[in-house]
């Protein structure tokens, strides 16, 4: 997006999540929330980023890393945790010679859409404003900072939970928490800010009394979905985020044809793909970069790791967990099971608590079953190995690794042995 600078804030203490890792680098789905608010910022092309580090700087750098060739990202040095307005102060020389609007973000609202930042800054630039806020509506507002508006229902000021009067306690319109600034009015002000008595720190809502006590313009876009606007202070916090992307994505494949029978014991990261009429019963784990085909059905009680592909017609049943493994079309993986590092051909049969035994203290090792195999219950396969098409291991057989079994054989036993071959039909 032109002429645009974006500042998160990303150097808070954590103290009410209380933990040793910054409340941004913890985990949604197996990513952290800052990279949530980075992957959005890609998506509406910023160029540069100021980020705002402070407390355990170091794990924020490192987790960066990952976005170099996506982002132009800037450090920002906050030495000492005195508030969001402090917070701003470090990104002053960044930005000395732009002549940009900025926005301001804070690190741990990763719920935030695309579409809204978009809204806020058409909306800041459409009415000349100096200053422009996301607003939304809370049924529980309790720790968010409240909009005060006047008799014409223009924005005030915005007070903190802490400083609220009994009667301000009850407003339920909220400061999110991003912003848009016109850039020289946010930088010839923020110094401008006291320090607020109770909590000892700078902060950044106090600017919006300040600049309507000078005569500049503010605006505020008020947010449809709330939930976008749900930030993370406590643990509780974190996990009633998780809960709300966890619908968004599920609710984004029931739209596009796959059917969920229970919503609330269903979990998928996001980067899945499913193909229509699949059908995903309760107790369903489905993590990131799993690629499921159409008219599968999965669970109930499945773990599906990374890198796994089912094709079209698959059947995976109860207790089963499947890792970086590839299954063919109308192969059947119908009970307790445990497949990793598998790739398992057509209308293979495996049977109930059939395992691949794929790591040997060293390395993990690749299992084949060749379409059209039988794999008889209880079988241990350990890898490497390679069951051949049309294959059959009896009940209880361990096929040892590097011991291939060929085309259409039977093998049994302890270590399976070929009992005898198929006769080709
Ligand atoms: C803040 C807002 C509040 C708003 C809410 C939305 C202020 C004073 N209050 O409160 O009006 O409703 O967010 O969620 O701004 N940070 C720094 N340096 C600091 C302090 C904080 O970088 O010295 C960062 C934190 O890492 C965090 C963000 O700023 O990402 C917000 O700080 P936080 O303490 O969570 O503010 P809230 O109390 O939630
Ligand atoms: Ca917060």
């Amino acid at each position: 997006m032109q002429d645009l600078e974006v500042i998160v804030l990303a150097a808070g203490k954590s103290t009410r999540v209380k933990s040793q890792i910054p409340k941004v680098l913890h985990k949604i789905f197996g990513k952290p929330v800052l990279g949530y608010i980075l992957g959005l910022l890609s998506a509406i092309k910023i160029k540069r980023i100021a980020l705002v580090v402070g407390y355990r700087q170091d794990l924020v750098k490192e987790f960066i890393k990952a976005y170099k060739n996506k982002l132009d990202i800037r450090l920002c040095r906050q030495k000492r945790l005195l508030g969001t307005a402090d917070a701003i102060k470090p990104t002053r020389n960044l930005f000395k010679k732009a002549k940009a609007d900025v926005l301001i973000l804070y690190g741990d609202h990763p719920l935030i859409k695309r579409q809204t930042l978009l809204d806020l800054t058409k909306a800041h630039r459409n009415n000349f404003a100096d200053c422009t806020l996301l607003t939304a509506m809370m049924d529980n507002p309790k720790d968010y900072g409240r909009i005060i508006r006047d008799r014409q229902g223009k924005v005030t000021k915005i007070v903190e939970e802490k400083d609220c009067l009994d009667q301000q306690k009850l407003i339920k319109e909220i400061n999110t928490g991003i912003y848009c600034f016109k850039k020289d009015v946010l930088f010839s002000n923020i110094d401008k800010i006291k320090i607020n008595k109770l909590k000892k720190e700078y902060y950044l809502t106090d600017i919006i009394e300040l600049l309507r006590n000078s005569g500049y313009k503010i605006e505020a876009v008020r947010l449809e979905d709330s939930s976008e606007s749900y930030g993370i202070n406590t643990r509780e916090d974190l996990a009633k985020v998780i809960d709300v992307m966890r619908h968004r994505i599920l609710r984004d494949f029931m739209n596009e044809g796959v059917t969920i029978l229970d919503p609330n014991t269903t979990y998928i990261y996001p980067g899945v793909k499913i193909g229509q009429d699949t059908v995903i019963y309760p107790y369903t784990f489905i993590e990131s970069g799993v690629v499921i085909g159409k008219r599968c059905s999965v669970g109930p009680f499945c773990h599906i790791r990374p890198k796994t592909i089912l094709e079209n017609d698959t059947s995976i049943g109860n207790f089963t967990e499947l890792n970086r493994s590839r299954i063919g079309s109308f192969t059947r993986v119908r009970h307790f099971s445990y497949l990793g590092d598998a790739r398992i051909g057509e209308k293979v049969n495996i049977g109930a608590g059939t395992v691949t035994a794929n790591y040997d203290g060293r390395n993990k090792n690749i299992t084949k079953i060749g379409s059209g195999a039988f794999i008889g219950s209880d079988t241990i396969l350990v890898a490497p190995v390679k069951i051949g098409k049309n294959a059959i291991t009896g009940a209880g057989s361990v096929v040892t690794r590097g011991k291939d079994v060929p085309d259409s054989a039977i093998v049994v036993g302890v270590p399976a042995k070929i009992l005898k071959r198929k006769k080709k039909i």
